[in-house]
């Protein structure tokens, strides 16, 4: 099954609420939301405020991708603001293995986010805390990057640990991609084993004002099954 999430970062924050239900009518699974507190990276974006306040114009999960250090002191905030999942950076944490139980502990889903340069081996004593993994296919801080090309291998090399995890554990983790994902890349994406998609400015660049954005998720959809 491959989930698809749009990213906040690219819709119109004065209409945010609008936005949110209409990427939900237009087939969303999920709803990305990067926290960006420009001293992780050199941008600032959106907080539990704004999450607590979209939380009642959608049903679907509220994908929290934190690029904040420190982390942990979020957590409860966005927990009690009804983020679903939360995915941080490792090196933004002085404890991650703490970091992930804390969120779990709020009741939510977790997962490491690894940068382009980040190795994969950051998950390797984490796994049975892990609920997802996020792959970071540009560098973290702007919406509208290009995709860059070396997370392909990397993609492949994590889809095959977290097969073997499965094989042994039964239990399955999610593998997401974030940046630069489009209809005409997500096919490869999807083949190299990414089984949740982050898209934000190939979802909210098409005007929704004639079901643009139905339009582009039924794109992108088709693009993933094309990868077989
Ligand atoms: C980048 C963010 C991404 C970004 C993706 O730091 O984490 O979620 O919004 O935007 P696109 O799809 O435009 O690359
Ligand atoms: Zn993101």
């Amino acid at each position: 099954m491959i989930r698809i999430a749009p990213s906040i970062l690219s819709a119109d924050f004065a209409r945010l609420g609008e936005e949110v239900r209409a990427i939900e009518a237009a087939g969303a699974d999920l709803v990305h939301f990067d926290v960006m507190d420009n001293h992780y990276v050199p941008n600032l974006t959106i907080g539990p405020l704004v999450c607590e306040a979209i939380r009642p114009h959608v049903s679907i999960p509220i994908d929290v991708h934190l690029m904040v250090e420190p982390v942990d002191d979020l957590i409860p905030m966005f927990a009690k603001a009804g983020a679903n999942m939360i995915t941080f950076h490792p090196e933004a944490s002085r404890h991650v293995d703490r970091t992930l139980q804390l969120i779990r502990d709020h009741g939510c889903k977790a997962g490491l986010v690894l940068n382009p340069a980040t190795p994969a081996h950051w998950i390797d004593h984490v796994m049975d805390r892990l609920d997802m993994v996020l792959l970071m296919s540009v560098n973290p801080g702007f919406g509208g990057q290009r995709f860059i090309d070396a997370t392909l291998p990397k993609l492949r090399e994590v889809r095959q640990r977290l097969d073997q995890y499965k094989t042994i554990s039964g239990r399955e983790i999610w593998l997401e991609v974030d940046g630069g994902v489009k209809v005409d890349n997500i096919g490869e994406v999807v083949a190299a084993g990414a089984d949740t998609l982050v898209a934000g400015s190939a979802v909210f660049g098409a005007p929704d004002s004639d079901g643009g954005y139905r339009t582009v998720m039924q794109a992108l959809r088709a693009g993933a099954a094309k990868a077989g």
